[in-house]
């Protein structure tokens, strides 16, 4: 199972995302020994780049102080590039001669992975070229690996798979989304189910609030196009924040399985509640951020319009149905430009019913999972403060912490990329959730559609609006983290 014979065709291979993480997750699992001999890279791209120019390039994104030069231009030389017009059927028919050539120098015995890091306007196109074009093989496996965005709306989500779903079997597509590669999001799963402490008390009984934060400091950067038409909603929440949702309120899966897992998240999205219009104006913000003397604000960006709506942030309320969770309350909020990169969860659990210590205040017990910017589970408890008196106070233990450099957790896209060379879908989007999740999502894009006037501001660098802040407060909560 370690050593993976397969040939990558790279969509979008000139692009950031390729140049950011596919090709170094690539290195390090050709460091790691499980890409080393029979695997090449074909990468494909409108421009017109020489094999020569393309392996410089990936020789830069890999470079690094520490790297062995030798690694760095022996890996190098698996990579290919064919300039490819995705709507030509010529351009397929020399992909096809290529692909066979290196299948057979490099001994890969036909496992094709197709990595689909472009617009998904294309990905239809490019799937039925692949099939009609006779790129997927007979003799090995042909995997379909999907980025974000899958589609805007349930509608053409629906569109798109159905187009996809002509030329590829379910099983053989693999949906990115990155949260699910994180070492942190996949500990929620061993936390939970992995200690009877927290299985037990992993339910409406004993959690008073879940609050799940994934802020950024970086605004819109270089993406203006795309997050113009997304928003911090589409953007954010109906993939990772929801996929975190999902994996805290489901239910035990009879086996850590890709089938198990994937029939309790399922279930766990569609008891996920859909909000009328009503019920979206009381339980969901959103806001733009606006400039500060060093920051531009949002609409002051590069290619952003004057009068621009979209929302660079929002939070909200939200509640999953099921019998463990119907009641709790599960607060998100997202952003950019915020005041700290920071993805948190906070497990809030209820008081005691009865406090015997009189007037000394007892503190909550807080389960809080930190996924950025370093892996931290601790727990907060109340204890005895040390001396003559008795009196409490509240006490955070360690459960982990990943220090830097004492252990090296494997990027998301490395861990993510060797699952589908194994086939392991488990930490992959399912169709089902994908369907799940937009319904959910848009109930709320619609009535904010109809409602101009619901888009507050909040300050570059600040964690977000008030409104934000008023979602908990009137229910007598508020935020764990604040800066
Ligand atoms: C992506 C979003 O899916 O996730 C980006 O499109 C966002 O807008 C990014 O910046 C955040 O990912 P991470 O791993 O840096 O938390």
């Amino acid at each position: 199972d370690t050593k993976q014979q397969a040939l990558f065709i790279i969509f979008g291979g000139t692009g950031d995302l390729a140049k950011r993480k596919l090709y170094p997750s690539l290195f390090e699992l050709y460091k790691k020994g499980f890409l080393r001999d029979n695997f090449a890279v074909i990468g494909t791209a409108r421009r017109p780049w020489t094999d020569e120019y393309f392996q410089e390039v990936v020789r830069e994104a890999v470079t690094a102080e520490h790297e062995s030069e030798e690694d760095v231009a022996n890996f190098a030389q698996h990579f290919y590039y064919q300039s490819h017009n995705v709507n030509d059927t010529e351009h397929y028919v020399t992909l096809r001669k290529l692909a066979q050539q290196l299948d057979q120098k490099y001994h890969i015995g036909g496992n094709r992975l197709f990595y689909l890091a472009m617009s998904p306007r294309f990905f239809g196109t490019i799937a039925k070229h692949l099939k009609s074009q006779h790129i997927v093989t007979d003799n090995g496996y042909n995997r379909l690996i999907i980025e974000k965005p899958f589609g805007h709306d349930l509608t053409s989500a629906k569109e798109l798979n159905n187009a996809i779903g002509s030329y590829f079997t379910e099983k053989s597509v693999f949906r990115i989304d990155h949260y699910l590669g994180k070492e942190m999001i996949q500990n929620i799963a061993a936390v939970r189910f992995g200690n009877n402490l927290f299985r037990s008390l992993w339910n409406n009984r004993y959690i008073d609030n879940i609050q799940i934060t994934l802020s950024e400091a970086l605004g819109v950067e270089e993406r203006a196009g795309y997050y113009e038409t997304a928003g911090a909603l589409r953007d954010m929440v109906q993939n990772h924040i929801l996929q975190i949702v999902s994996l805290l309120t489901m239910n035990m899966p009879a086996s850590y399985t890709e089938s198990d897992i994937r029939r309790e998240k399922l279930d766990a999205l569609k008891a996920l509640q859909v909000y009328t219009p009503e019920q979206v104006k009381n339980n969901f913000v959103r806001a733009q951020y606006t400039g500060t003397n060093e920051l531009k604000g949002y609409r002051q960006e590069e290619k952003i319009a004057d009068d621009s709506r979209t929302e660079t942030f929002v939070a909200g309320k939200l509640f999953v149905n099921n019998e463990n969770f119907a009641g709790v309350p599960i607060y998100i909020r997202t952003g950019k430009r915020l005041a700290k990169k920071t993805t948190r969860i906070d497990i809030v659990f209820k008081d005691i019913p009865k406090n015997i210590f009189g007037s000394a205040k007892l503190g909550k017990n807080i389960l809080t999972i930190i996924v950025e910017p370093k892996g931290e589970i601790y727990l907060q408890m109340n204890v005895k403060q040390i001396g003559q008196d008795f009196g409490l106070q509240v006490q955070k233990m360690d459960l982990l912490q990943v220090k830097d450099n004492k252990v090296q957790i494997p990027e998301a896209y490395e861990k993510l990329i060797l699952d589908a060379l194994r086939g392991n879908a488990t930490n992959f989007t399912h169709w089902e959730e994908v369907a799940y999740s937009w319904k959910f999502v848009d109930a709320i894009r619609s009535t904010w559609d109809q409602q101009q006037d619901s888009l507050a501001e909040y300050a570059s660098g600040s964690m977000g609006p008030k409104v934000a802040d008023d979602l908990l407060v009137r229910d007598g909560h508020k935020w764990v983290f604040t800066v």
